[in-house]
């Protein structure tokens, strides 16, 4: 951890994603320093200085540098890895895995060098089998490795769910666990609307196309794009896991978390809510599954292994 009470956020790439989560943890003020680290020369040191420029305009300091020396970031209390290539349309998140292991693997190393006592937030798809790649690599504790996807995945399910409903987004509550993949599985029987299940709101066939639309929502946005995929929410979603941990608030959020035999799984990386405070996943918060839902989540878990096995740790 950084010394005394200075929060250090580093945010490893500064590619959109990369960007997009200097951008918004400037904006929402969430350490006291932001530091942006990329490989290329001048990009990062150019990406920080105009979000720091943002400062006048929107009434805060803007603690943000961007550096290409890694021992920059060092006492980090959290880094979000963004790091990698992203996808074009055709390629699935599982292409990336070959090139991206390497840029992980060489990132995660580091950081564990110069962090320590840090909390890697690993944003780099494929998620579940690149968070995997920095748990093995870190040495970590299982608390201070987290995927992001759940957050992202969910978003876009409680906004389909509120668009369908005509309420506010923000008063949805809805959860996707499993793969940040195909098979990730969005929770029918627990979304609902300030307490009213959603069951009892929308018909079947409504709810069946708004899991098909989650579960599609990246592809949809590399389609349009031509040239990459989603950063600013996938940069926000980080950014509010980040928020969850510097600021000790105990937040419930769905993460790529190491599972030791939560809902029956064990070795692996898998999308499940958890709370997040300052030592990382304070706790997982395990419920009992449905037949179905075991078998919707043993497509992820199947889907997940394949990726591990794939990355040759
Ligand atoms: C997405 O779902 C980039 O995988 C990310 O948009």
């Amino acid at each position: 951890m950084s010394k005394g009470s200075t929060k250090r956020l580093s945010i490893i790439g500064a590619g959109a994603v990369g960007t997009s989560a200097a951008q918004w943890s400037v904006q929402r003020q969430i350490a006291d320093e932001i530091i942006l680290y990329d490989v290329v020369e001048g990009l990062p040191q150019g990406k920080a200085l105009d979000i720091s420029q943002t400062a006048p305009l929107n009434g805060f300091a803007g603690t943000i540098s961007g550096t290409n020396d890694f021992s920059q970031t060092a006492d980090s209390d959290v880094v979000i890895i963004t790091a990698g290539l992203a996808r074009k349309p055709g390629m699935s998140r599982d292409d990336l895995l070959d090139k991206n292991v390497q840029i992980v693997k060489a990132i995660s190393e580091q950081a564990a060098a110069y962090s320590p006592e840090s909390c890697l937030i690993v944003v780099t798809n494929p998620i579940d089998a690149m968070v995997y790649t920095a748990f093995k690599v870190s040495g970590f504790p299982r608390q201070r490795v987290i995927g992001m996807a759940g957050v992202l995945d969910s978003a876009r399910y409680r906004l389909l769910l509120a668009k369908a409903l005509g309420v506010a987004p923000g008063d949805v509550t809805a959860l996707v666990m499993g793969i940040h993949g195909d098979n990730m599985l969005p929770m029918v029987r627990l979304a609902n609307v300030n307490g009213v299940p959603v069951t009892e709101l929308l018909d079947q066939a409504t709810i069946d196309e708004i899991v098909k639309k989650t579960q599609y929502g990246g592809a949809e946005i590399v389609q349009h794009l031509k040239t990459g995929s989603a950063f600013t929410t996938p940069g926000l979603a980080a950014v509010e896991m980040a928020e969850a941990i510097l600021k000790d608030s105990r937040r419930v959020m769905p993460c790529a978390a190491y599972l030791e035999g939560e809902f029956g799984i064990s070795g692996l990386f898998m999308g499940v809510p958890v709370v997040l405070g300052s030592r990382g996943v304070e706790k997982i918060l395990e419920f009992p599954l449905t037949e179905g839902e075991k078998a919707a989540l043993e497509l992820s878990v199947q889907a997940v292994r394949k990726q591990m096995e794939a990355t040759g740790l």
